[in-house]
């Protein structure tokens, strides 16, 4: 009895410990990241936004939008994000080339150096993606925020185009901030 209740154990447990290392090396390709966003999780994180519908447009531009998960999303919102706010900082440069007004001047002068801030932020914002640093994510989505908020503040609207993208640039960046408070709060 002494020498075979101590082989039963041992060799059940070995069977244990290889089930659990099968097991432990199908999972990682499940973790929580791999969950496909449905149109209820996007509505839900478009509802936390500044503008639901514009979100909604805004991410199902992108057809990856449609077949990815929390994590792809961060990235997707950070590429749209890139791309208005680089669209707008080369667009307020050209401006400021045609424009002879020296308080004007001083205001598009601002502005280019918000959007240069906010589009470094971006793109610092995709290195803390991609080492999944969601808090630093979430850090470099509010200093956008603040960025374009600075341009908002100095400009008076003689040029209809930069309100509209000053909206624009804002609401991505704020949508960058939602997924990324989602993803560091590990609510896939
Ligand atoms: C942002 O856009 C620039 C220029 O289009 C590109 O070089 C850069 O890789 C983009 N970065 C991200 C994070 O999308």
């Amino acid at each position: 009895m002494k020498q075979i209740v101590p082989s039963f154990f041992s060799s059940s447990s070995l069977l244990i410990y290889r089930l659990l290392a099968i097991f432990l090396c199908i999972s990682p390709t499940q973790s929580t990241f791999s969950v496909k966003i449905g149109n209820d999780v996007l509505s839900q994180i478009c509802a936390q936004t500044e503008d639901r519908n514009s979100c909604l447009k805004a991410l199902q531009s992108n057809p990856r939008t449609a077949s990815t998960d929390l994590y792809g999303l961060a990235q997707i919102s950070i590429n749209l994000a890139n791309a208005t706010a680089s669209e707008t900082r080369t667009k307020i440069k050209s401006k400021l080339g045609q424009t002879t007004d020296p308080n004007l001047y001083d205001q598009y002068l601002k502005c280019l150096e918000s959007y240069v801030n906010a589009v470094s932020k971006i793109n610092y914002a995709n290195g803390r993606w991609s080492i999944k640093d969601f808090l630093a994510l979430e850090a470099a989505a509010s200093d956008c925020l603040i960025e374009i908020n600075t341009c908002k503040g100095v400009t008076t609207p003689a040029w209809p185009f930069l309100p509209q993208q000053n909206d624009k640039s804002h609401l991505l960046c704020n949508i960058m901030s939602t997924v990324a408070k989602r993803l560091a709060a590990g609510n896939n």
